[in-house]
């Protein structure tokens, strides 16, 4: 009898928008602290210099690149069972992201040294705005707030 009423709860829950919002919003909280990690990852990036040994460089860009990656993954799965409206554009911007530093880092392991400041830079940036635009725009769909 127990069994039959909780199938019965999770299947008003699936059905259920709001509900299913709810619980992408507690799950997307949990994971909203990787942002903070990632600012973290990136104050250490800025010690990153043209003189600094290249094994060393690379191995700094491309870790951070894979923390990206891992965030991505769990917050577009995050996005996709949302049905957020403005989600191919949510993804597309990661999207755009891993390309341009994967041509940064492709770039410095041809020799081109300088390009370490450009991709310093951009990283910090882009979180920047990315975070406290789109993410938050996202935060805020799921929360049910009406965006101002
Ligand atoms: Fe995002
Ligand atoms: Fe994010």
């Amino acid at each position: 009898m127990m069994i039959c009423n909780d199938i019965t709860a999770h299947e008003q829950m699936a059905q259920s928008p709001s509900l299913l919002t709810d619980s992408l919003a507690i799950e997307y909280n949990n994971i909203d602290h990787v942002h903070s990690e990632l600012f973290i990852l990136i104050a250490q990036c800025c010690g990153l210099t043209e003189e600094m040994p290249p094994d060393t460089t690379l191995e700094i860009m491309r870790d951070l690149i894979d923390q990206f990656r891992r965030h991505f993954a769990q917050e577009e799965q995050i996005i996709y069972r949302s049905k957020y409206k403005r989600t191919s554009d949510h993804v597309v911007q990661h999207w755009k992201f891993i390309q341009r530093t994967s041509a940064m880092i492709q770039a410095y392991q041809r020799g081109n040294r300088g390009v370490i400041t450009e991709f310093r830079d951009y990283v910090d940036e882009w979180l920047s705005d990315h975070s406290s635009v789109d993410d938050r725009e996202f935060d805020e769909f799921l929360q049910g707030h009406v965006l101002s």
